[in-house]
């Protein structure tokens, strides 16, 4: 015979931190014991305590959350869910302002371009998704720069040459793609989309692309596998837990379940600060909490919490390891120089990402396409280009922006935000959408340079002067810095005495 249900009331009872159950999908949990050690900080869950917080908990914990974390002990089983209290929600004028902009959504035709999708979402996504996925490091200079860097770069086209069959595809890693352009890892897509992650599988399927798989996802890493259709290919982005037995099963269960590539980030020994993101203090999860009772600083949005488990002591030094796990091949994501590029061939590595984490770690790192235009020359030199895969990302919103990454010698690129942005606004026909626009805009700009297939691309094609000058062109305006500044006044005129 089934157990009985619980009631809401008996859920309710247990409203204190001394003994503390929450709801989440229809099932009690005693999180008493668990309260001290959850990474986002007690209060958040005291909120919640003896209520359901499933509205909360859903896009910040993949749903293997509780079974992994939580002692079966304190699964309670199911509740009546209509024995539980529904709590009057006030109308927060902002949020039906929001839902008014929905309903006005421009049709999905009307996005001709990537940045499009930005536009839209900025006005339709809550506060609080928006700040996250929007935010960068500081004063989001890098961030900016990101794309303003491939500006720098002009094209020198070649005339009359054969154009009418032009082929875009590539290989990366040995996968043959479409379009050499990779859906990159973003964290968190359930604030963006209900169902998440799963939403840019199914378009990396239908644009033949691959994707990659982020560790903090909203989704659990097998529902996105699960996702995967036909001979699909994901490849794994990895935070290395301080915990090397938790890194080394997550590693040795993505080889297991087909991916193709380990990408390490090695960019984020500590998450940078987000200023956006800190500022909307994910006020709907409750952590506008500046301090919790354990005196622990929880103010720094979700991303800090849900990442407290990466190893700031991983090092050059735990490579050959990684390599001794997985026949995976390896790919650092966030080189930023070229002295690390060779170190990365000389360990013996398969690729790397040259990325800056789209702008949210290192204020005024630099592009990636400007460390990508020192880093080849540097690997021709030495004869190495073939040892090593290099792969770029970080502000890639136009097919030009694709192709001059490729001119200079990547084998493809990352992109991140823009899908989020498009999935968040449109759901997966927007991201089928933000795709076939980039395959448009590639296929005809190819024709346009007088190039018909990807191993033709060189840096001939390129006139790279405006990165040679350096920083001293166009950098992104401080805005903070100017909104506060008081300018120095030249000397006044005595208008009174004109008169
Ligand atoms: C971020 C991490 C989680 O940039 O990748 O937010």
């Amino acid at each position: 015979m089934s157990k009985a249900k619980l009631t809401g009331a008996v859920v309710a009872e247990h409203n204190t931190k001394d003994s503390c159950w929450v709801i989440v999908h229809g099932k009690a949990y005693d999180v008493t014991d668990f309260l001290p050690e959850h990474p986002g900080g007690q209060k958040i869950i005291l909120k919640y305590a003896g209520k359901d917080a499933t509205e909360a908990f859903e896009p910040i914990h993949p749903p293997d959350t509780l079974d992994k974390y939580l002692d079966k002990s304190k699964h309670l089983g199911e509740v009546d869910m209509a024995t539980v209290e529904q709590e009057e929600k006030e109308v927060d004028p902002e949020e039906a302002a929001r839902l008014e902009r929905i309903k006005a959504i421009p049709p999905l035709a009307a996005c001709y371009n990537l940045m499009d999708f930005e536009a839209v979402a900025r006005r339709v996504m809550r506060n609080t998704a928006w700040a996250y996925y929007s935010s960068g490091a500081d004063d989001e200079i890098t961030l900016r720069e990101n794309h303003t860097a491939f500006h720098k770069i002009w094209f020198r086209p070649r005339v009359l040459v054969d154009v009418e069959n032009v082929d875009l595809s590539t290989k990366m890693l040995g996968t043959k793609v479409s379009i050499p352009f990779y859906v990159t890892a973003t964290a968190l897509g359930k604030l963006g989309h209900p169902e998440g992650e799963v939403v840019l599988t199914k378009a990396a399927h239908a644009h033949d692309v691959i994707q990659m798989i982020p560790t903090l996802a909203s989704c659990s890493f097998d529902e996105i596998v699960d996702a995967k259709q036909g001979d699909q290919v994901q490849w794994l982005q990895l935070y290395v837990n301080k915990d090397r037995e938790i890194t080394r099963k997550i590693v040795a269960h993505a080889e297991a379940r087909g991916c193709k590539g380990l990408f390490i980030t090695v960019d984020a020994p500590q998450l940078g600060r987000r200023e956006k993101d800190m500022r909307s203090k994910f006020s709907d999860a409750g952590s506008n909490v500046q301090v919790g009772d354990d005196g622990v600083d929880r103010s720094q949005g979700a991303a800090r919490a849900i990442s407290s488990f990466i190893d700031p002591a991983l090092s050059w030094k735990d490579i050959p390891w990684f390599k001794s796990i997985t026949k995976m091949p390896i790919v650092l994501k966030g080189v930023q120089c070229v002295e690390d590029v060779l170190r990365a061939v000389e360990v013996g590595v398969d690729g790397v990402v040259l990325s800056n984490h789209g702008g949210r770690q290192l204020e005024t790192a630099r592009s990636g396409i400007e460390v990508l235009a020192e880093v080849m020359p540097a690997l021709r030199e030495r004869g190495w280009e073939k040892r090593i895969e290099v792969y770029v990302d970080g502000g890639v919103r136009r097919a030009t922006d694709i192709l001059k990454a490729l001119c200079l010698g990547a084998k493809g690129v990352g992109i991140g935000r823009p899908f989020l942005y498009a999935m968040s606004s449109y759901g997966l026909d927007g991201v089928n959408r933000a795709m076939q626009l980039l395959k448009d805009e590639m296929e005809m700009n190819m024709r346009l340079i007088g190039a018909t297939s990807v191993e033709e691309l060189s840096p001939s094609f390129l006139d790279t002067r405006g990165l040679l000058a350096g920083h001293s062109g166009s950098i992104p305006s401080d805005t903070l810095g100017l909104n506060v500044y008081d300018p120095l006044e030249a000397p006044r005129f005595n208008e009174k005495a004109k008169l």
